[in-house]
């Protein structure tokens, strides 16, 4: 075991994370020390595999864009669930933010005339995401990572699987994390910590997110009492690869590719006339899977038992394909062996994005309960809830929400880190010894529940039960499913008893956070009795605004959790029918 002392301590090393490390330590001058904490290599990070791109008004005027319209868009697609200050603040910072990136290295597609070429993405009036073919996160990412090594004041810990944070009387004290090469606990002991984790996309079986998404930073919060915010609202997007799930970029429709059903109709005119395929994700989604209900869904045994639309972008031709699409392209061929050139692709909504996360301000504070916030502690990027994204994201706007959020939690952590130094007490040497103690007591288990198992189960469950469309019945039977799968857990067996590279034991903590999350996820879905947004409650087809213009925030408890809710602050787009 080993205690650490740092300035400040970063939790999650995606876009978010990464970007916090370079503020504070811009802001620091060198001065202040920061760990930046993650449970893969820092490279291997789910924001690597963001395609299409980020938003930014970075022509102002051009096809009659503003900053404006980009806030109005945003609120609109949130369902005027988003808070319209956060939107305000992300809509007036995103065009410094992809300057920045152009400084460091990003290669930005450009026109003739060398400006940032924009393209089309769902819910945007016009285009305005800035890409780089359509590897944006990889090469975002990328640049970040090759500018933090030039800091000798930032030491990355890479494959170090947080396992708890230590918070007293409301103020962050560090985190303690495992380091997965030998097993050894840490306690990393700062002021000031920011949380940075992604979402937990994973809870689902068919999904577009990594393995990794499996919402650490949601849950430690959480056990530690900490409200989350909005947990019923899951991204699903529409143009899932069929049978993995892995991404086919909503640029792809950007770029021209449409939606066909089995009658090879581009069926979204009946849904959406005007934007058709660029309505926004919770849109087509519903509209994908309406399709299929209604038999008019595709199968073909090569791809499984599931039925599919086709995404089809052979009009696109070939060479604009290969400039605009080629990761897309690669993927369909090296995964099912089609070239999109030639064939449409068989696709379907699949979980994608997590809209709730940690309660936190419009600074990205965590809020500690019903009154106040946690001093120094932050959360950035898909895990905080600030909330920008409301009750559906529109694409290519969650990079952008990381990069500012993740400058503004780098700048205010570096602030207050700078008033003193950390000390290690009684406190941290005691949670340290508690959290080897949990540990080594998990690694020893030899219950006859294989956590492998529980995770089907509860991808089944979540799939099934907690998906596009939802109902009371399979809500209350997801909850009490979820439930019985936390008893389950009680009784786990670890196969490798070992202490080096425990990825079974790094399973089980994700397993167990997952389970978790779900639970809250399908409560707070439960208890919505309206639709909007990405919740669709088969039963409350409709938006309610008189009584559920509100946020959902829950805590956690030891047989049900407690659900309250809060205000929605709508500055300047008052809410109006949702028309595409
Ligand atoms: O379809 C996509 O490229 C996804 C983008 C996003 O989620 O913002």
């Amino acid at each position: 075991m080993e205690v650490l002392e740092y300035d400040i301590v970063i939790l999650g090393s995606g876009l978010a994370g990464m970007r916090a490390a370079l503020q504070a330590a811009k802001a620091s001058n060198d001065q202040l020390r920061i760990a930046l904490v993650s449970k893969l290599h820092a490279m291997r990070s789910h924001s690597v595999s963001a395609e299409g791109g980020i938003s930014g008004v970075l022509y102002s005027g051009q096809h009659g864009d503003s900053v404006d319209l980009h806030g109005y868009d945003t609120a609109k697609g949130s369902d005027f669930l988003g808070d319209q200050d956060a939107i305000e603040l992300l809509v007036n910072h995103a065009p410094s933010e992809i300057k920045l990136f152009d400084h460091l290295g990003v290669p930005w597609n450009r026109d003739k005339s060398d400006k940032i070429t924009l393209r089309a993405f769902g819910g945007m009036s016009v285009p305005r995401t800035a890409f780089a073919g359509d590897k944006t996160g990889f090469f975002m990412l990328s640049a970040l990572y090759d500018s933090l090594l030039s800091f000798s004041n930032i030491k990355i810990f890479h494959e170090h699987i947080a396992t708890k944070l230590i918070i007293e009387k409301k103020q962050f004290r560090g985190l303690v994390a495992m380091d997965m090469a030998t097993g050894e606990m840490k306690a990393f002991v700062s002021n000031a910590g920011i949380i940075a984790t992604g979402g937990f996309g994973r809870s689902y079986g068919f999904t577009t997110t990594s393995y990794s998404s499996t919402g650490d930073g949601h849950a430690l919060a959480y056990e530690a009492g900490l409200p989350l915010k909005d947990m019923e609202f899951i991204q699903f997007h529409p143009t899932a690869l069929i049978p993995s799930g892995i991404l086919i970029t909503e640029a792809a429709r950007g770029e021209g590719a449409y939606l066909l059903n089995s009658d090879g109709k581009r069926f979204m005119e009946n849904y959406a006339k005007s934007k058709m395929e660029l309505a926004p994700r919770d849109i087509v989604s519903r509209s994908i899977i309406t399709e299929i209900e209604a038999g008019r869904g595709i199968k073909d045994e090569r791809f499984g038992d599931t039925e599919f639309v086709y995404l089809d972008m052979r009009h696109l031709g070939e060479a604009k394909i290969n400039e605009r699409l080629p990761n897309i392209k690669e993927i369909a061929i090296k995964m099912i062996g089609i070239d999109p050139s030639d064939a449409p692709l068989p696709v379907k909504p699949a979980c994608h994005f997590t809209m709730g996360g940690i309660h936190t301000n419009i600074d990205g504070n965590v809020i500690s309960g019903p009154k106040g916030v946690i001093v120094g502690l932050w959360a950035a990027g898909e895990c905080g809830c600030v909330s920008v994204h409301g009750a559906n994201r529109l694409g290519s706007n969650s990079l952008s929400e990381c990069v500012i959020w993740g400058k503004i939690t780098g700048n205010a952590a570096a602030r207050l880190a700078s008033k003193g130094r950390p000390v290690s007490d009684e406190v941290i040497k005691n949670t340290l010894a508690a959290e080897e103690k949990r540990i080594i007591s998990m690694i020893e288990s030899d219950g006859k529940e294989n956590p492998y198992d529980i995770r089907r189960d509860l991808w089944r469950t979540m799939d099934a039960k907690v998906g596009v469309y939802r109902d009371a019945k399979a809500l209350t039977e997801a909850v009490h499913e979820i439930g019985a799968l936390q008893k389950r857990f009680a009784h786990i067996g670890l196969g490798d008893k070992g202490r080096v590279y425990n990825t079974n034991l790094k399973d089980t903590l994700e397993i167990w956070n997952m389970l978790l999350l779900s639970r809250a996820v399908a409560e707070c879905a439960l208890n919505r009795r309206e639709s909007r947004g990405a919740h669709s409650r088969k039963e409350y087809p409709k938006r309610d605004d008189k009584n559920w213009l509100k946020h959902t925030i829950v805590t956690l408890g030891d047989d049900k959790n407690k659900i309250t809710y809060g205000k929605v602050k709508i500055t300047k787009w008052q809410p109006e029918e949702r028309k595409y």
